[in-house]
């Protein structure tokens, strides 16, 4: 397993109490509906999620019918996913090596997974080996360059915004997806966005992560990334929390 290192990583359990806020808002849920009507998932076909996280995703797949594998580097996420989806088939494995046989599976999904790779084309040649001839391929996430924050110092929300995109492998993944995928050979490479607007609480411990990114890096002092989370933090509690986030998702084929 060749899991690469990443200082700037945030803990597991912190990320999970994230994605699991997340994964209940309604413009998330729909994203995921998208993304197994884009790999054409039904009954009886094969599909992996890789970098499955807690493993929603590929439970989803399976009550589709799918016969579905989730497949992730980090040994606590697979645990979590193990225990909520007892009946599921979860490895540890990475995005470069997969557990799977050449051309032996129908469908490959990564969700908000390619900012954590250095080398993505690398993952997208391991797609290509595993997956079968007119197999597809979706991948989903953001581009961390662009999230849309309202805030009375937006000089300062650029900075931090932009400073915690530097601390991603790929941080500008989302926007090369189209890109990658024809470098990697795809054919049928389709582009969506979809943004969501969130102006509830869940998303604050994002927000919160963002600044804390910036602040360890040292682009932001520790007094004013404080000031600007409690400014924040006041939004949501006044209702005036508010963030665009565009979506990005690709879908391909692998070719006949
Ligand atoms: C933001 S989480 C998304 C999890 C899940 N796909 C979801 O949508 O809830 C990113 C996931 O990518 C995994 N990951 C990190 N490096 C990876 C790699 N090299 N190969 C595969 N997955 C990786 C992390 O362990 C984590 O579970």
């Amino acid at each position: 397993m060749t899991k690469e290192t990443d200082h700037a990583r945030q803990p597991t359990d912190e990320l999970i109490a994230l994605l699991d806020a997340a994964d209940t808002l309604p413009g998330v849920r729909e994203l995921r509906a998208m993304s197994y009507e884009l790999l054409h998932a039904e009954p009886g076909t094969s599909a992996v999620d890789v970098g499955c996280g807690t493993g929603r995703a590929v439970a989803e797949l399976a009550e589709r019918g799918a016969n579905a594998i989730g497949v992730d580097p980090d040994e606590q996420m697979i645990a979590v996913a193990r225990g909520r989806w007892p009946e599921a088939d979860f490895r540890i494995a990475d995005a470069y090596a997969l557990p799977l046989a050449d051309a032996s599976v129908d469908d490959y999904r990564a969700d908000k997974v390619f900012h954590e790779l250095a080398e993505p084309a690398r993952a997208l040649a391991e797609a290509r080996r595993v997956l079968a001839p007119g197999g597809r391929i979706v991948l989903i996430g953001q581009d961390w360059d662009t999230y849309v924050i309202d805030s009375s110092d937006p000089a300062l929300t650029r900075t931090i915004v932009h400073a915690r995109a530097d601390q991603m492998r790929g941080p500008r993944a989302a926007r090369r997806y189209r890109n990658l995928l024809l470098d990697a050979g795809f054919h049928e490479v389709g582009v969506e966005v979809h943004t969501g607007v969130f102006t509830g609480p869940a998303m604050l411990p994002l927000l919160v992560g963002l600044a804390e990114g910036a602040c360890s890096s040292g682009a932001v002092p520790r007094e004013q990334t404080d000031v600007w989370i409690a400014q924040q933090r006041a939004r949501a509690a006044a209702d005036r929390l508010f963030l665009a986030l565009p979506m990005f998702v690709a879908a391909a084929t692998a070719p006949r």
